[in-house]
């Protein structure tokens, strides 16, 4: 048996929350707020970080709060500590999510320890990937992190991925005729010198909006980020992947975050590269479309992730910055 690590559980949690940190969230506005106790900590969504034109339905700060959770708790469990949570939707100032812990009788499951260590590693990667596939049992291995929570990963061939790459050109035409969301996309990616928050321009490729086949990803102005240049002419083989929760409930997506986690930490543990894209979801007329003609009616779509094979021959990518804990983190 791993005994748990040494310090109260007071300690355990702060240090948990530190690396919780990491976790991603849309246009990186870190939406999240822990409140310490000496046996629990609360998870809050910050509203004050919301995007509300891009994110009008608010499942995007609720996924990556869900995310912070699900890194949260992988790192209790790889220390040696079991979490149990209660969520809940956050009404009348009560949390989203209280953990508390307890020490772990037995051996440390091995997939939180796994996917504990990839948190350092994670990167959301919008470059092109390799021509080489991704083989199904790799991703069914992904669907079986999702389960848990609540999600499901449906993979989109042929039709389906015709379809939903098409959804997201014109889900991008539409968001560029907005006014807030241009507003929101300036403010996110130029930040003021010092922010520890925002998309860094070592994370937005240079030039046109990058297209790799049918697809089309999100548009960030002025990066920095190129392409690999090694490794000769290839196809961008990914795949494209649906994550659906249970309903459209606050705490079904919050939970369909912390699957969203499971899922990206499962695949940067088996060296695929990883790509979050909510933009499709957040125009009500492609929302639905995928939700009706790729998935199905009877579970929302809450985020397409692209998966695909990085090319050896890229630079490696710089971590996106975080807020430090204290910003974060009251202690009461
Ligand atoms: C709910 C959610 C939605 C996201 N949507 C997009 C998207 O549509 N396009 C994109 O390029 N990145 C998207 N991202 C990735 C974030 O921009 C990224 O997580 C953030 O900038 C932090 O960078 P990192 O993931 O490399 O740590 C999304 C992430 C989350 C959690």
């Amino acid at each position: 048996m791993n005994a748990p690590s040494l310090g109260t559980e007071r300690a355990v949690l702060r240090e948990a929350v530190a690396r919780a940190l990491r976790a991603p969230s849309e246009h990186n506005t870190q939406p999240w707020r822990w409140v310490l106790g000496d046996d629990h900590v609360d998870l809050h969504v910050d509203r004050s970080r919301r995007l509300h034109f891009t994110d009008e339905l608010g499942h995007g700060a609720l996924l990556a709060c869900g995310c912070a959770l699900h890194h949260l708790r992988v790192t209790l469990a790889s220390e040696g500590w079991a979490s149990a949570v209660r969520h809940q939707p956050e009404t009348d100032g009560r949390p989203l999510a209280r953990v508390r812990i307890r020490p772990i009788d037995g051996d440390v499951d091995a997939t939180s320890a796994r996917h504990a260590a990839a948190i350092p590693a994670r990167r959301t990667d919008r470059r092109r990937f390799t021509g080489r596939e991704v083989p199904v049992d790799v991703l069914e291995s992904l669907d079986d992190a999702a389960r848990p929570y609540g999600g499901v990963l449906h993979l989109a061939y042929g039709t389906h991925r015709a379809l939903i790459a098409e959804a997201m050109r014109e889900a991008a035409g539409r968001q560029r005729e907005h006014v807030g969301y241009a507003a929101e996309l300036e403010q996110w990616t130029h930040r003021y010198a010092g922010a520890r928050d925002g998309i860094p321009a070592s994370a937005r490729l240079d030039g046109p909006p990058p297209s790799y086949r049918d697809l089309v990803l999100r548009w960030f102005p002025r990066g920095s980020l190129r392409q690999p240049r090694g490794g000769g002419d290839h196809e961008d083989a990914s795949v494209l992947a649906v994550l659906t929760a249970v309903d459209e409930g606050p705490v079904s997506v919050l939970r369909a975050g912390e699957a969203l986690s499971a899922v990206l930490l499962e695949a940067t543990a088996r060296g695929l590269g990883t790509t979050p894209i909510t933009q499709v979801l957040e125009v009500p007329e492609t929302r639905e479309r995928v939700r009706h003609l790729v998935v199905g009616a009877h579970r929302p779509p809450v985020c397409v992730l692209r998966l695909g094979w990085p090319d050896p021959f890229g630079e490696p990518l710089p971590a996106t910055p975080r807020r430090p804990l204290d910003q974060v983190l009251t202690e009461t």
